[in-house]
């Protein structure tokens, strides 16, 4: 399994819209088995998967997705002692190869509860390796600070992919981000590779937007070839618990998340498979 950690220590810059996009259109287009890990405790991830809803009904969605404990990764981790509850039984089948580890605010007090634990860092790593024979990709969206969990998805990632606007003030912001990852490579993780930086909500007409991004290649951080466009139809998508593909299949976004989820693919080899469905998903009893 390779996980992916979608990080950046700024708010809103399109973290769990990549995740979802990335991961749905690598589940669905490219026939990988994708776990998405919401690690965020503002749960949006989950509420995007249409998730969070189910746990407030208790409901079934076209018989796919069935929440079997209204647990989440908090209870997987644990706090200051460890977790009683498996990933697996978490994990909340989606369809065509696509699940989710749903969080919810009780995430936050496992994490500060984590800050008492030996290895801190590698909590979420060792609850990753009870699933890694389940999954191909692992997508782990981070929250939007530097805390316990944004390290622990660093540590436990192979690769670390950071979605940013082309504005001056996250420019420094990245720069700091930069330096976080290239300690985490240092200290914990020397196998982590810094994918880039995924453009968002960029617009290659705005003059700033240019400058930024070559102030950006100036100051040595890679940036991806693909770049992710301001649309309310990424938004409305969210709203309508579906990735933009599938609301918008031929939007621009729609087609500029599809090459991201390429250029992923090309980037880290994964195997080539068909489509979902094509392949054996009954992985999550
Ligand atoms: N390409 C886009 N065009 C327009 N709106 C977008 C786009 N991507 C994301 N959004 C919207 O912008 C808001 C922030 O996006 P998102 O939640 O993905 O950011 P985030 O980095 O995960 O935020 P946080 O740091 O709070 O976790 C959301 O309402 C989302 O629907
Ligand atoms: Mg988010």
């Amino acid at each position: 399994m390779q996980t992916i950690a979608i990080a950046n220590h700024k708010g809103g810059t399109g973290k769990t819209a990549t995740t979802h996009n990335l991961g749905a259109a690598l589940a669905r287009e490219h026939g990988q088995r994708v776990l998405l890990v919401d690690a965020d405790p503002q749960a949006s991830l989950t509420g995007t998967c249409g998730v969070q809803d189910e746990m407030a009904s208790g409901e079934t969605t076209g018989g796919t997705r069935f929440l079997k404990q209204v647990f989440s990764l908090a209870e997987v981790l644990g706090g200051a002692k460890p977790g009683q509850v498996a990933l697996k039984d978490v994990v909340v089948d989606l369809g065509d190869n696509l699940w989710i580890c749903p969080s919810d605010t009780a995430l936050s007090t496992a994490e500060e509860g984590l800050a008492a634990r030996l290895q801190r860092e590698y909590v979420l790593k060792k609850v990753l390796a009870t699933v890694a024979q389940d999954f191909d990709v692992c997508l782990v969206d981070c929250p939007p600070d530097p805390g316990l969990l944004t390290i622990n998805a660093l540590t436990a990632a192979q690769s670390v992919l950071v979605p940013a606007q082309p504005t001056a003030q996250d420019l420094r912001g990245l720069l700091l981000f930069a330096e976080s990852i290239k300690s985490i490579q240092a200290e914990i993780n020397p196998e982590l590779i810094f994918l880039g930086i995924l453009l968002t909500f960029y617009d290659a007409r705005f003059r700033h937007h240019q400058a930024e991004v070559e102030a950006m290649a100036k100051a040595g951080l890679p940036v991806l070839p693909v770049a992710i466009g301001r649309s309310v139809r990424v938004a409305e998508a969210a709203g309508a618990c579906q990735p933009v593909f599938t609301y918008a299949r031929h939007h621009p976004e729609a087609e500029h998340y599809l090459a991201l989820a390429q250029w992923v693919a090309e980037r880290l080899a994964l195997p080539r498979k068909g489509p979902a469905g094509a392949v054996d998903n009954q992985i999550v009893g």
